[in-house]
């Protein structure tokens, strides 16, 4: 089983930026926790794919490939792209794969534009607001959707 997590724009600067509201910790550290999980839960049978763009085409680009390179499924955090993107919105509907969407920060209680996630709408559900464990509740949800479709 294949899993591609996509981070979108300044989420690089994690662990460094506004660590008030998204913590300490790195994407290095949220990838190295992902395989651990992968590694005692899930018997190492899980290929994990991280991917982190500030581009919008270029997180189009890896959407659309996982048609050929036959990734089961995807987890991705937005970020800013959340609230904008109907091309994002496009290509998670275009791919035909279970796509989890995950926020840091609860999207719903800080600015009000940021309560609108445009790119949900093609995701099977939201992760928001449990901070850096929301990427492990993620993958949880999805292996789960994914072994119950095979
Ligand atoms: C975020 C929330 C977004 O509103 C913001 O633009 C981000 C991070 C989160 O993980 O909480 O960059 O996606």
């Amino acid at each position: 089983m294949k899993i591609l997590i996509i981070n979108g724009p300044n989420l690089q600067l994690l662990g460094k930026r506004e660590v008030n509201i998204y913590g300490k910790v790195t994407l290095n550290d949220i990838g190295a926790n992902l395989k651990q999980v992968v590694y005692d839960k899930y018997n190492n049978e899980i290929i994990l794919d991280f991917y982190q763009s500030n581009h919008e085409g270029e997180i189009l680009d890896k959407i659309a490939d996982t048609i050929n390179n036959k990734t089961d499924g995807i987890i991705i955090n937005p970020a800013a792209y959340t609230h904008t993107s109907v091309a994002i919105l496009d290509a998670i509907k275009a791919v035909c794969i279970p796509v989890v969407e995950v926020h840091i920060s609860n999207i719903h209680s800080r600015e009000e534009f940021r309560s609108k996630s445009i790119t949900a709408a093609a995701c099977i559900g939201l992760i928001s607001g449990f901070g850096i464990h929301g990427y492990e509740l993620a993958l949880h949800a999805l292996i789960r959707i994914l072994r119950s479709k095979k």
